[in-house]
């Protein structure tokens, strides 16, 4: 695969799914543009993933403004770029009962997960029809389709992931923007932590999970690299599971 001559947007770089994706984009030379909120950790991603700095550009922002994001995409205005690849794989997963979730917890995920999401869709848009043709790849999650106990803004916001990336891949697909998702299962970042240390729990992810093992960060980037690529053009509108058969079985 080869990206050298391609623009990227990866939000959520700065660790996990994110940062592999952004990284494997960049190893195929793609020039990739970093997008978090902590500019510390961004910087330090930024170095990880190429230490020359040529291939990438860290700009941190907070996605839940939508001022933040008109600044970010002026900011790749300035150098005078147009995307190619728009990765959305920020995103938050706080975790309560939903009788005690508290209104802005809400709030934020949903904005987080999906009203960001929309935003940044949008502003790459005008990129890619300039470009005649786009990749967006949406990084949503099995539990966008399935119910899980203290999750359930997360849940709707996954779900809203999954509906908005049908609905642009069918708006935009005359553009010859394609706009996919991928849909994790457990996966080994920080954001599973939780689950990992957890002996009870994570034995519990491993008995549910078909191919018997936690997602790595890899099995989600090399998916993005496929739908980044001409490979997948005839593909709009799809969901991939990547979660090791936990979506296709029930016990
Ligand atoms: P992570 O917690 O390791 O990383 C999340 C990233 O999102 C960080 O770079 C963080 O700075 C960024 N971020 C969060 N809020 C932001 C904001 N307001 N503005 C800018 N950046 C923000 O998470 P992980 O595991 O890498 O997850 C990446 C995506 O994959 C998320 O959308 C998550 O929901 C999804 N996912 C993860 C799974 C897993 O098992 N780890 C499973 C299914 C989906």
């Amino acid at each position: 695969m080869e990206f050298s001559s391609k623009f990227a947007l990866v939000t959520g770089a700065s660790r996990g799914i994110g940062k592999a994706i952004a990284k494997a984009l960049c190893d195929n030379g793609a020039f990739v543009y970093l997008v978090s909120r902590d500019a510390k950790t961004l910087s330090q991603s930024a170095m990880d993933i190429d230490p020359t700095g040529k291939r990438v550009k860290a700009i941190p922002c907070d996605i839940t403004s939508n001022t933040n994001i008109k600044e970010l995409f002026k900011r790749i205005e300035a150098d005078e770029v147009y995307l190619d690849i728009l990765v959305n794989a920020a995103g938050i997963a706080p975790a309560s009962c939903a009788e005690d979730t508290p209104y802005d917890e809400w709030k934020d995920t949903l904005n987080t997960n999906l009203g960001a999401v929309f935003s940044l869709c949008q502003n790459a848009f005008l990129s890619m029809k300039h470009n005649c043709g786009g990749k967006i790849i949406n990084i949503a999650s099995i539990l966008g389709n399935y119910g899980a106990s203290g999750l359930s803004a997360y849940c709707a916001s996954k779900g809203g992931v999954i509906a908005l990336t049908k609905q642009l891949a069918t708006e935009w697909a005359r553009y010859n923007i394609n706009v996919n998702a991928i849909a994790p299962g457990y996966i080994l970042t920080d954001m599973t932590k939780g689950l990992q240390n957890d002996p009870i729990l994570n034995q519990k992810v491993i008995n549910r999970t078909p191919l018997g093992r936690f997602g790595k960060v890899e099995d989600v980037a090399n998916t993005a690299l496929f739908l980044a690529c001409n490979s997948s053009d005839f593909i709009t509108g799809a969901v991939i599971p990547v979660d090791g058969g936990m979506s296709a079985t029930l016990v």
